[in-house]
């Protein structure tokens, strides 16, 4: 039977032996979920802290359904931290992290030190899965280095596909089930073998055959597409404030158009993935002779979002109004209902208040962190601190908190317009735009 049959067999009986490689945020939902569907699995993170955690039970992400499916599946996965226990893998799943540095450039090397320990010990047979966001050509530059640390051969001894995870932060559990998932090999054959592993655990119909090139760009292409129209709506806040209207309601008026769905403008963009993404796209031409520029501009505007707010603050002359010189900001996070403050605006507009001398309290049900400033335990002290209140994350939990609270001395602001019926019931109510 030749390496190819061999390894299509172990997949089809799902007896093949599965490594997931960083326990993150996709990585340890997509081990439960292999676990769940009854594969081997193995899960590899270099955080021994993280992985001491794991194997007591303790996971450190706020999302839904994912206490239920680790209570369920942790035990069944394998938890290990060196890649010495990896020689009997036959597919490897890396998750693994692909930021960019200060300049904006892609941050491959995490992804090339997997693959190097992994050419260096892998036996002949096996898959190898990028779902990591990488600039386009990444995954066949990966397949090189493999095939070069390994002295192993692509199509013969091993098979290399690019399948990105393309999950939403706070559904990661249900998405994993439900999104479309690509299945981008360097070679067909690699296609063939990446398509038959995803569709033993995904719903076949999902699983969608292309090549490593085009799942790459398709990935970055989601969301630097949803980046843009952010960044469309925001710009269109600005336009807004300039001209003393509300933009909420231009908003809803445009979108009664058949053909118009503006997003919401808010206090910026952010999160592991759409602050980069756009720029891993544009990276991915190196000596092309077109020069995107929507893209980059779109992440401009979005940056310069927490900025703007803080100008509306300053807008705002306490001493005139005769309020307290302490602002309170309430959300940490870089969404509502999740506690991943990666890239968070929210936690930039803290930093932004501190640089500029002012005394800031923040709370948020999710985050214990303080980013510098001084952290309430809840929302009572928060409001008992402060008459400016910023709500920089409408957590589903505050919003129906606030409600139930006497806010008529505060000055309230709501970039993100997460309650607008607060208009008639503050001191003073500010929009992003009026
Ligand atoms: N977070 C999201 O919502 C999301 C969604 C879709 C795609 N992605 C992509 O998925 C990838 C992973 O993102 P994440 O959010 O899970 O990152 P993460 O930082 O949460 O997790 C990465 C994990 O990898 C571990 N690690 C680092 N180097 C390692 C190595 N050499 N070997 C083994 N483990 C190592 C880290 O300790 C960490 O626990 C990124 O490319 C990201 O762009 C993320």
């Amino acid at each position: 039977m030749s390496r190819l049959s061999e390894i299509q067999e172990r997949i089809d009986k799902k007896i093949a032996n599965v490594v997931v490689f960083g326990m993150g945020y996709i990585g340890l939902p997509t081990a439960l979920f292999y676990a769940e569907k009854g594969l081997n699995v193995t899960g590899l993170d270099t955080n021994a802290d993280l992985v001491s955690d794991l194997k007591n039970g303790i996971t450190h992400m706020e999302e839904e359904g994912l206490d239920s499916l680790a209570s369920q599946n942790l035990p069944r996965i394998r938890l290990i931290t060196s890649y010495e226990e990896i020689e009997k893998a036959d597919v490897c799943v890396l998750c693994l992290p692909s930021p960019i540095d200060k300049e904006k450039k892609p941050v491959l090397r995490f992804l090339e030190n997997s693959i190097a320990e992994l050419g260096r010990r892998l036996k002949k047979g096996c898959l190898v899965l990028i779902e990591s966001t990488v600039p386009v050509g990444t995954t066949e530059r990966l397949a090189t280095l493999f095939a070069e640390e390994s002295r192993l051969k692509l199509g013969n001894d091993f098979w290399f596909a690019h399948c990105p995870e393309r999950v939403l932060p706070g559904k990661v559990v249900a998405e994993l089930e439900t999104n479309h998932r690509l299945a981008g090999g360097v070679t067909s054959q690699s296609t063939k073998l990446a398509t038959a592993f995803l569709s033993s655990v995904f719903n076949a119909e999902l699983v969608h055959p292309t090549s490593a090139r085009v799942s790459e760009a398709a990935k970055l292409a989601e969301n630097s597409y949803r980046d843009v129209n952010v960044a469309f709506a925001n710009e269109l806040a600005r336009i807004c404030a300039e001209l003393g209207i509300d933009v909420t309601e231009v908003i809803q008026l445009a979108n009664l158009h058949p053909r118009v769905d503006i997003l919401r403008p808010g206090i910026g963009v952010g999160g592991y993935c759409l602050p980069k993404d756009g720029w891993l796209l544009v990276q991915s031409i190196k000596d092309g002779t077109f020069v995107p520029r929507l893209i980059t501009a779109a992440r401009s505007v979005n940056d310069e979002m927490p900025a703007y707010v803080f100008s509306r603050v300053q807008e705002l002359d306490l001493e005139a109004l005769s309020l307290k010189p302490i602002v309170g900001l309430l959300g940490l996070s870089f969404k509502p209902n999740v506690s991943d403050t990666r890239n968070s605006p929210s936690v930039q507009l803290v930093h932004i208040l501190l640089a500029a001398g002012m005394e800031v309290i923040v709370f948020d049900p999710y985050v214990e962190r303080d980013y510098g400033a001084k952290r309430a335990e809840s929302l009572d002290e928060l409001l008992d601190a402060c008459e400016v209140v910023i709500l920089g994350v409408g957590h589903d939990m505050l919003v129906r908190d606030l409600v139930e609270k006497d806010l008529s001395q505060k000055v309230f602001i709501d970039p993100n317009n997460s309650m607008p019926d607060l208009k008639n019931r503050v001191k003073k109510y500010i929009g992003l735009s009026i």
